[in-house]
């Protein structure tokens, strides 16, 4: 398992470029399985779970090319309407696939994606919707099988605005007969990405105020040309690792507006925050930042993706706060492995008590999740000494070449192919 040697203590300056979002790649992608025509996706992220996602079209009957960015999905084989378990353990988004082909063929049968080191992540939320649009949904050896004599548009409201299950019924909605009216949505930035492409398929949907998504199903959808969004969470980690190393960061081709939660709370810690329509800079090297606490809501509160970077940069600022967990009953498992960099972490269920030290010093230690891996190479920069972070096949799944982008703002960072 490949790991990363860092030699931390040196501020890093300089600008980077971010890539397109995997979270809003993924449903992009998938949405293909929607129609027969050819769809071009641009400014797809190199990652292990876009190669997931390419595999699980692939799978399903779909001819993939990926080249400089841009993902080709042409129509190939017949479409299979079951999901291979191999794939869907590894990335959970993979149950994505049942919206879409309920919709075309009224059946699916997706295994249940099980768990992950966050968390449970049930998906309970999306069986209630499609159940409500029609589909009967068994339980047979952890499979998911739907299936469905006729769907009808209906008006649903979800209990918790679930990101995974807006994109799943958005999908399968938009070829449902009659009026689909979501109700408590997510309003995550990539929801608007994933609706933008859908309509540019021919879709017939738009978001109303309060949270509202009508979609007026249609016959059939056609191919597409989308270039993603900017990667929210990714140019939020280089920020708050600038922040955290007293540097001074640009993050170019961003957008400052979906990040407008997380800037403001760097403004409040004392961070220099500055940015024009595609570029944000951070500026911490006059002052040292001082402790906010946060607590992570849907969007557009606190990213709950970037709880765990943001607790790194807490650690090395002045005085002390709090980090509370609000939608992953178990996101803190960088916490112990900061504290064997020094950190002063004390954890009480859902929320962690941080308080800032003057640095902390280099270790070997663990990641277990993609941010909590970014939260750690994020504390090992600022950290005196050398540090090792190991797993980083979890960091594999969330960045693209993150070595050779912190290299190009000074960070002494190197991979050991393990
Ligand atoms: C998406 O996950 C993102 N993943 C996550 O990013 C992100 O953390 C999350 O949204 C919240 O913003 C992708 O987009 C691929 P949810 P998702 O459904 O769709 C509970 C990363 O690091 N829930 O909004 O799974 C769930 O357990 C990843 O890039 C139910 O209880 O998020 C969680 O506690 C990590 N039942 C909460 O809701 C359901 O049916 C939020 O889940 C669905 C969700």
């Amino acid at each position: 398992m490949d790991k990363f040697i860092i030699s931390g203590g040196h501020s890093l300056k300089g600008a980077v470029t971010a890539g397109g979002s995997k979270n809003a790649a993924l449903p992009i992608l998938l949405s293909a399985l929607l129609t027969d025509e050819e769809c071009i996706i641009g400014r797809v992220p190199l990652l292990r779970d876009i190669e997931t996602t390419f595999k699980l079209l692939e799978y399903h009957g779909k001819k993939v090319s990926f080249s400089k960015g841009v993902a080709r999905i042409a129509p190939h084989k017949k479409l299979v309407t079951e999901a291979p378990y191999d794939l869907v353990k590894q990335m959970r988004a993979s149950v994505l696939v049942a919206g879409p082909l309920l919709a075309r063929f009224h059946k699916a049968s997706v295994p249940l994606p099980g768990g992950c080191a966050i968390g449970m992540r049930p998906i309970d939320i999306h069986i209630t919707a499609l159940a409500r649009l029609g589909a009967k949904i068994d339980n047979a050896n952890g499979n998911l099988l739907l299936s469905a004599d006729k769907l009808r548009g209906a008006r649903i409201r979800f209990p918790f605005p679930s990101v995974g299950a807006t994109e799943n019924l958005m999908m399968c909605a938009a070829l449902v007969p009659g009026v689909t009216i979501l109700e408590n949505v997510a309003m995550e930035p990539e929801i608007d990405d994933l609706l933008d492409c859908l309509v540019k398929m021919g879709a017939e949907m738009s978001r109303e105020k309060g949270g509202r998504i009508r979609i007026n199903g249609v016959k059939k959808l056609r191919g597409v040309k989308h270039d993603v969004i900017a990667d929210r969470v990714e140019t939020g980690t280089y920020l708050l690792a600038g922040a955290a190393t007293r540097g001074r960061v640009t993050v170019k081709k961003s957008c400052p507006e979906h990040l407008a939660s997380l800037l403001e709370h760097l403004a409040r810690a004392g961070v220099r925050v500055s940015y024009t329509a595609d570029s944000i800079t951070v500026d911490s090297s006059k002052v040292r930042p001082r402790s906010v606490s946060i607590h992570t809501e849907p969007h557009p509160g606190f990213p709950t993706d970037l709880q765990a970077p943001w607790m790194s940069l807490m650690c090395v600022s002045h005085g002390s706060g709090e980090v509370k967990e609000d939608i992953f009953e178990n996101r803190f498992m960088h916490a112990p492995e900061l504290a064997r960099m020094g950190a002063l972490i004390a954890v009480d269920g859902h929320t962690a008590a941080v308080e800032g030290v003057p640095s902390l010093s280099g270790a070997e230690v663990m990641a277990s999740d993609i941010r909590g891996g970014a939260a750690l190479v994020v504390a090992a920069l600022a950290a005196k000494g050398e540090t090792t972070v190991q797993r980083i096949y979890h960091i594999d799944r969330g960045y693209e070449r993150m070595e050779k982008k912190l290299a190009s703002l000074g960070a002494k960072i190197r991979r050991v192919k393990g």
